[in-house]
Formats: C-alpha cells, sequence, structure tokens
C-alpha cells in the first residue's frame, strides 16, 4: 500500500514547538454573525431615512426659493403686485392654506421606518455585559498569547484577515473596564496606550487629564508612588485647578517623606520579607502558567526518544468489516495519556451539517458545580453549545456508528454530540472529563458509569490560538478541520487518569468549532474489561 508520508512529517512535525504556530454573544462567533446582518439590515434603513429626509428638505428648499422671488417682486411694488387680481388670490390662497400645508411638511417625521426598526432590533443587541465580556477577553488574550498592548491596539495579530485597530478611545474604555474590575494592571496597560495614541498625534475625543486621572490611580494602586506622582504632575500641568490631582499630590508627597524617614530607621530584614512576598504573589497558580504556555506552543515536553516511538498508520478499527477495505489515516499525538488523531474522519459536508443542526440551539456552556451537582455557567468555560442526537439525522446516527467502530466502544451509553462553538476569547480551562471520586453524584441520572472516553473532532481550522492542551504532560494538540482526537479518561481499572487534564485554549483569531462524543463505562465491559491494578 502506497503509505502517504505526508501527513507523517506532519504528524511529527507537530509534536516540536512551535515558534508561532501558529462566549452572551461574545462567546460564539456563531451568534456574533446575526448581529452583524441585524447591522447591515439597520444601516440599510438609516440610508432609507436619509434620503427621505434629504427629498423633504429638497421641497422646502424650493417652496422657500419660489416664496424668496415672489415676495421680492411683490415688496418692491406692493400696491402694483395687488393690482393683478389673480395675485390677489393666491396671496389669500398662500396664507390660508399653502404655509399650513408647508408648516405640516416641516414638521413631518421622517424617521418612523428607522426607529422601528431600531426598536425591534434593539430587543436583541449585546448589552453591558457582553460588552464588558467581550473586552474582558482581549485582556485575557493578552496574557495568554503575551502580547504587548501596541501590538494588540495596531491589531498586528497572527493570521488576521481584516485588520482592525484600536483609537485612543478604545484603549480607554478597555482601561476604564479593567479598572472597574480593579485589574489595576491592565489598567496602566491600556491608560498608558491611550495616551501614547494621542501623544503620536491621534486626533480623539478622548481626554488626557481624565487618562491621566486614572493611570496616576493604577499606578499608585500598583505601588510605584513616583510615577504616580509624575503623572499627577503632567495632569495638572494640563489642569491645574483640578481638585482631586491636586489632593493627590499632597498626599503622595506626604507619603513619601514618611517613607524616606522610615527607611532612614528600617532594617535589611524588613526589606527582605517585602521582596519575598512579592515574589510569591507573581508565583501563584503554576497550572495556568503551564496552560498558558503550552497555548502559545511553548513548553512541550516531548523527548526526541518518545517522539521516535510515536507513529502513523492506516486503522481499520481492528478488521472492522466496515473499514478493512478502506482504512482511515491514524496519528499518535501523544504516549502517555496515549491520545491519537483520525484525519479525513469527518467530511466538510457533514460538518456543514452539524453546525446548521447545532446553530439554532446553541447556548452558554454548562458545568458540574461539584458542590450542588448542578450546571452552571462559569467564567473557565467560554463558549456555547448544543446537543445533538442520532435520532434527528441520519448524519448524526453515521458519525456516532463511526465512532463506535473506530473506537470499539459501545456508544449507546454515551452521551449526546456535543457541538461547541467558541468565538475570539472563548476557552475552557484546565478540567478533568470525568467526574472525581468526591463528586459521585455527577453522572448518576444518567446511570451509565463514569467518562471512560473522550472523541473530539476539530471541524474548522483556527486562525490563531484554540489548541488543546495537557497542562500535566505538557501536550498541545492543534485544531485541523476534519480531523479527531481520542483518549481514555479512565485507567481498565476504572480508576482517573489525572494526566488527562487538559483544557482548550482562548481563540486569538477565527473561530473555532468542535464536536465531542463522551463514552462512558457501561456497555463496554467486554469491550475493554477492567484490571485488578489501579492505574496500569
Ligand atoms: C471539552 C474540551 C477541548 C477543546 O469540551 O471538554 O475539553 O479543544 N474541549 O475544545
Ligand atoms: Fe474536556
Amino acid at each position: 500500500m502506497a503509505f502517504n508520508k505526508m501527513w507523517c512529517t506532519v504528524a511529527l512535525g507537530l509534536l516540536l514547538p512551535f515558534s508561532y504556530a501558529h462566549t452572551d454573544f461574545f462567546t460564539s462567533i456563531g451568534h456574533m454573525t446575526d448581529l452583524i446582518n441585524t447591522e447591515k439590515d439597520l444601516v440599510v434603513s438609516l440610508k432609507d431615512y436619509i434620503k427621505a429626509e434629504e427629498s423633504k428638505l429638497e421641497q422646502i428648499k424650493k417652496w422657500a426659493e419660489k416664496l424668496d422671488r415672489l415676495t421680492d417682486t411683490a415688496t418692491k411694488d406692493p400696491e402694483g403686485f395687488l393690482g393683478h387680481p389673480v395675485n390677489a388670490f393666491k396671496l389669500m390662497k398662500r396664507l390660508n392654506t399653502e404655509w399650513s400645508e408647508l408648516e405640516s411638511l416641516v414638521l413631518k417625521d421622517m424617521s418612523d421606518g428607522f426607529i422601528s426598526n431600531m426598536t425591534i432590533q434593539r430587543q436583541f443587541f449585546p448589552n453591558d455585559e457582553d460588552q464588558t465580556g467581550a473586552a474582558k477577553a482581549l485582556l485575557r488574550l493578552q496574557d495568554t498569547y503575551n502580547l504587548d498592548t501596541d501590538t494588540l491596539s495596531r491589531g498586528n495579530l497572527p493570521g488576521v484577515k481584516h485588520k482592525s485597530f484600536l483609537t485612543a478611545e478604545d484603549c480607554f474604555e478597555l482601561g476604564k473596564i479593567a479598572y472597574t474590575e480593579a485589574d489595576y494592571y491592565h489598567t496602566e496597560l491600556w491608560m498608558e496606550q491611550a495616551l501614547k495614541q494621542l501623544d503620536e498625534g491621534e486626533v480623539s475625543s478622548a481626554d488626557k487629564v481624565y487618562i491621566l486621572d486614572y493611570l496616576s490611580y493604577a499606578v499608585y494602586q500598583q505601588g510605584d508612588l513616583h510615577k504616580a506622582m509624575t503623572l499627577t504632575k503632567r495632569l495638572l500641568e494640563l489642569d491645574p485647578e483640578h481638585q482631586r490631582a491636586n489632593g493627590n499630590m499632597k498626599y503622595f508627597e506626604y507619603i513619601i517623606a514618611k517613607e524616606k524617614e522610615a527607611n532612614k530607621s528600617s532594617t535589611d530584614s524588613e526589606d527582605q520579607s517585602e521582596k519575598e512576598t512579592v515574589v510569591k504573589k507573581k508565583d501563584y497558580l503554576p497550572e495556568r502558567r503551564k496552560y498558558e504556555m503550552l497555548c502559545r506552543g511553548e513548553g512541550l515536553k516531548m523527548t526526541p526518544q518518545r517522539q521516535k516511538r510515536l507513529f502513523c498508520r492506516y486503522y481499520d478499527g481492528n478488521r472492522n468489516p466496515r473499514y478493512i477495505l478502506g482504512p482511515v489515516k491514524q496519528e499518535d499525538e501523544w504516549d502517555k495519556p496515549r491520545i491519537v488523531r483520525f484525519l479525513d474522519i469527518i467530511s466538510d459536508e457533514e460538518i456543514e451539517t452539524v453546525k446548521e443542526l447545532a446553530k439554532p440551539r446553541l447556548s452558554r456552556a454548562t458545568v458540574h458545580d461539584p458542590e450542588t451537582g448542578k450546571l452552571t455557567t462559569a467564567h473557565y468555560r467560554v463558549s456555547k453549545s448544543a446537543w445533538l442526537s442520532g435520532y434527528e439525522s441520519p448524519v448524526v446516527s453515521r458519525i456516532n456508528t463511526r465512532i463506535q467502530d473506530l473506537t470499539g466502544l459501545d456508544v449507546s451509553t454515551a452521551e449526546e454530540l456535543q457541538v461547541a462553538n467558541y468565538g475570539v476569547g472563548g476557552q475552557y480551562e484546565p478540567h478533568f472529563d470525568f467526574a472525581r471520586a468526591n463528586e459521585p453524584d455527577a453522572f448518576k441520572e444518567l446511570g451509565t458509569g463514569n467518562r471512560i472516553a473522550t472523541w473530539l473532532f476539530y471541524m474548522s481550522d483556527v486562525s490563531a490560538g484554540g489548541a488543546t492542551v495537557f497542562p500535566e504532560v505538557g501536550a498541545s494538540v492543534w485544531p485541523r478541520k476534519g480531523t479527531a482526537v481520542f483518549w481514555y479518561n479512565l485507567f481498565p481499572s476504572g480508576e482517573g487518569d489525572y494526566s488527562t487534564r487538559h483544557a482548550a485554549c482562548p481563540v486569538l483569531v477565527g473561530n473555532k468549532w468542535v464536536s465531542n462524543k463522551w463514552l462512558h463505562e457501561r456497555g463496554q465491559e467486554f469491550r475493554r474489561p477492567c484490571t485488578l491494578s489501579e492505574l496500569e
């Protein structure tokens, strides 16, 4: 059999670190596309309104010009003018009826159509929460992908098709949102960016005094008194009467004087302990750092020796009659836990059908609250999802059978096919797919045991970001349209495999569609017999 070497090389290449490998409305692009169409309709309706207003003004203008000429002649020789009986009649008519008609025309409201359109559409507009959500998504992306503020503001992102930049006012807005979250780190970054763009001469309605007010406060909150003072001085140069700034200035001077006093008598040991707390603060949540590094394509933990043992092959589903003549391409993505990827495993047509079925049902994805066992939304899972049953479409049913054939596991006990759409900033922070020993009730109502394995279809490419990463073992799996990955969450003993902890990285540019099937323990007793040793 002619073995296609190309995709094998691709498979191995994927295991090497990349230099740059490459949502509530904001949680899903699927829903945001509706907004774009709404906005387009509103523009059409606004243009109609402008046309109507212009034609009304045109009529008024013509009338004014006509009357201007007429009154000119009439005032020059009123008696002569009125000596003509028609002129006399017309004057009566004009004053009695025509001026009133004009008055009605002037008063006529041309905005009806536009305003009623607006009223209807406004019900579906994003609200403050959506706007804040989208802003926070930008801040999250900035951290995860180590983007400096200027790069983000100028829109210099990898893989973008429609470049877009932030105005000084936008930067100011982002800074304010960070400020209301008491996130002074990002407040400083974005206020500084707003100021920088204004200093470079950007024409804007953003006000330097306001920006400096926020900026100096954010800097002060982070402990840099001297910088806060310099900024406040700058503010006072622009607005010497600014009350708060004047008050702050005095306060800063007082604190600095006090510090100098204290420094004289302070011991080194105190300094040391202060430094230590700063270091400790920076060091929190090591998992988060591992996660973010993997998302950026850094920190992959694969040795060349292990990599050599990763292969690709044609797979017939363990002599499944449906695949003997047409085996599928399979690559090893990772060894421990074993993660395999199937290629060309879902067609573009099937993807379109699945997306179309899911779209009207997409709603904010939920998670199990370990305390109540109930489903809730959470900031750490930002996406929209929908569930599709095999009964509603032959395509879904066919996909389910495919998963059964290729995994050898019974899909009748599996959950329905879940379709998920992540918009920009959409993510799912590190989690286990299986229920831990301390949450035995998680899948109780299903009555099919724990989630033994996960099958995940990638139904889109993602321009940048959006990898599935495994922070425990240092693995990143990049979305490739038409492929699927599969791994076991449980050992054959039924014990959870903690190395399968994984996350969906935030989407930086593009739109990510996946669908997954969670297979359960029941039904697999003869397909994957359990063993006695716990972690085998
Ligand atoms: C999930 C999940 C990974 C991804 O939905 O449980 O882990 O890349 N998704 O979307
Ligand atoms: Fe998961």
